[in-house]
């Protein structure tokens, strides 16, 4: 949730505030601002609406060049979405610009007090009072690190902020508190960004923040203390393993097409390296040890949104393989409950940013329950990984639409390896058993691209249906969960009414929503491996039928059974069961993003969404 960055060097700052937030606009895209610092004042400009508002505003009339700078793109929390609420905010008379990523949530005495002192407001923003009250602190210290220093001591919340002053022409510095700030690293210059998106161009050295601690970058030095201004050397740099043209568009229509299209590769990259003689073999540094893994009598996976849908397939495979009673939960509806967790719990937590701030908090909270905590994250050197005791990465590569596609499906091979792994560990399965999983999850990535060939036909369905106010998704087993994250994507970015049920549910209430002409995708279960499922499924089907329901089936290919039933049927290739849900969600992915297109509508940046929730 908004995205921040900060540069000090030779360049043009405004090229690279404006490069980085491109890269940052997934976090939030209501309003964007930049501001540098040149001949002793600072120079901004901000506006409402997406950056390439800004981007004209700044072509029609250039800023003046300067080697530091900061710029910001917004997500609104505190006001709505205009030039005046957008971010920097300024304070000390305008000599200083300040950006925010988080809530203050004491800033209703924060303004109180400075209006009491007479401050005056330009915005409704929380932002404005800590830019306020930063600039008046300075103002007793000539210190701009000391300054922010005082300053969150006084703010109650969380927050990522980063300021520069007109009396410091090459000097940026950062303040975090429970929300993302990284730090890159380069040559006579340095960058500052809520993620390393923000500087991938320029350097794949980077660092990522403690939590609690403050930076001051300059062209050529990083200095970081903790907010009593110890100086902290401990926190890891890493490479960062991507290419910045890996989060870019190339010739596609939009990032989710062209993530979509990356999915085989995704289950490829995060499956290949980790399958050794047929078995799973992971790091000893990404994973507990057998001694741990054997003390474990109960999993939870906590996670929100798409997450929570990998993490409901993955719970179908670990269960089965390990016999441990696995359950999965909402991290936010977690979080406050008191759930029954021991030290032999090991709560794993999914999410594709790493950042998100339910997740993040139902991690910290298993762990002052007790339980040992896993990540597994697509995001090297987010907190959560960070936060957590063990973390499995997974090698989905950047994702920037909002609605995530890729990552989802190496969410679920990630959970797949890590049950694979702990069956062997605890002798559940035999080593044949595993081999047989484990070939079927090599094989995933050419009947991945093949699925994807259903994308004409699907384009074809959208087009017939971009009118269509209402559709439904019906799943048994590991279908149930890709039913739920059908009707999500379809929500998400289409803005159409969708629901996800489980066919077994469907005689007790969603069958009164069925009239002529309703629309209903079915996952069908395979007639080979799961014949009973199947048959009560393509009952549901006749049920639903008889109704009058339009039927489109996605179907395990040579299922002839639902022929004479639907209208559409889009096939999946043949798997074990516990693995159909990474195909069969794939054409559902497509239809999401052929309707939104077909409807006209912006499939990367969906209205009021943000890729990466970091407040609560
Ligand atoms: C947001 C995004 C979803 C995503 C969810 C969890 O709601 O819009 O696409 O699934 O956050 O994100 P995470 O980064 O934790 O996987």
């Amino acid at each position: 949730m908004c995205g921040i960055v900060g540069y000090v060097g030779s360049r043009d700052s405004i090229e690279v505030l404006l490069e980085g937030l491109a890269r940052l606009e997934y976090r939030g895209y209501d309003s964007a601002g930049v501001a540098v610092v040149a001949d002793g004042s600072i120079d901004m400009r901000k506006r409402g609406g997406k950056l390439s508002v800004l981007r004209e505003s700044l072509d029609a009339d250039v800023l003046p060049e300067s080697g530091t700078g900061v710029g910001h793109t917004r997500w609104a929390t505190h006001g709505g979405p205009t030039d005046e609420n957008a971010h920097p905010h300024l304070g000390d008379d305008g000599k200083l610009a300040l950006i925010h990523n988080g809530i203050i949530e004491n800033f209703g005495e924060l303004r109180a007090e400075l209006e009491s002192a007479g401050e005056a407001f330009e915005s409704e923003t929380d932002t404005e009072a800590a830019a306020l009250m930063l600039g008046r602190i300075y103002r007793e210290t000539g210190d701009l690190t000391l300054a922010m220093r005082r300053l969150v001591a006084r703010l109650e919340g969380q927050f990522t902020l980063l300021a520069t002053h007109a009396d410091h022409p090459q000097l940026v510095v950062g303040a975090d508190h429970n929300s993302p700030l990284l730090i890159g690293f380069g040559e006579g210059e340095n960058f500052l960004g809520s993620d390393v998106n923000a500087f991938v161009k320029y350097t794949k050295k980077a660092e990522a923040l403690g939590n609690n601690q403050i930076v001051t970058i300059t062209p050529d030095s990083v200095n970081v203390t903790d907010f009593d201004g110890n100086v902290v050397t401990d926190n890891k740099t890493f490479e960062i393993s991507w290419d910045a043209a890996a989060s870019e568009k190339g010739g596609w229509s939009s990032f989710m097409a062209k993530e979509i299209s990356e999915g085989p590769e995704a289950v490829e990259n995060t499956v290949r390296s980790r399958i050794k003689d047929g078995l799973v073999r992971l790091d000893e540094s990404e994973m507990f040890s057998a001694d741990v893994l054997s003390q474990i009598d109960r999993i939870v996976i906590v996670a929100c949104g798409t997450a929570s849908y990998s993490a409901m397939v993955g719970k179908y495979a670990i269960e089965t393989w390990t016999k441990l009673p696995v359950e999965v939960e909402l991290a936010h509806e977690f979080r406050y409950r008191e759930p029954a967790v021991t030290q032999n719990t090991l709560v794993i937590s999914i999410s594709q940013s790493g950042e998100t701030m339910d997740t993040k908090m139902a991690v910290q909270y298993a762990k002052q329950l007790g339980a040992r905590t896993l990540a597994i994250c697509n995001t090297q050197g987010s907190t959560i990984p960070r936060e957590s005791d063990a973390v499995l990465y997974l090698h989905a590569g950047p994702e920037v639409a909002v609605a995530s596609t890729k990552a989802y499906l190496a969410q679920v091979v990630g959970q797949f390896l890590f049950g694979l792994h702990l069956a062997e560990v605890l002798g559940t399965m035999s080593d044949g058993d595993i081999r047989e999983i484990t070939d079927a999850l090599l094989a995933l990535p050419e009947q991945l691209r093949q699925t994807l060939e259903t994308g004409k036909e699907v384009r074809e369905l959208a087009h017939w249906m971009s009118d269509t106010r209402s559709v439904l998704f019906l799943g048994r087993h590991v279908g149930y969960p890709v039913a739920l994250e059908g009707a999500l994507k379809l929500k998400e970015i289409s803005y159409i009414h969708a629901e996800g049920f489980a066919g077994g549910e469907l005689k007790h209430g969603p069958i009164a929503l069925i009239e002529p002409g309703q629309v209903v995708f079915v996952v069908v279960p395979s007639s080979r491996t799961q014949p009973t499922m199947h048959s009560k499924i393509v009952s549901n089907i006749q049920e639903i039928k008889a109704r009058g329901a339009r039927i489109i089936a996605v179907a395990e290919e040579g299922d002839a059974a639902v022929m004479p039933y639907a209208d559409v049927v889009l096939r999946y290739g043949t798997t074990n069961p516990m693995l159909a849900g990474v195909l069969a969600v794939v054409p559902l992915h497509l239809f999401a993003l052929e309707l939104a297109t077909a409807k006209g509508l912006d499939v990367d940046q969906p209205r009021n969404l943000a890729k990466s929730v970091t407040v609560e």
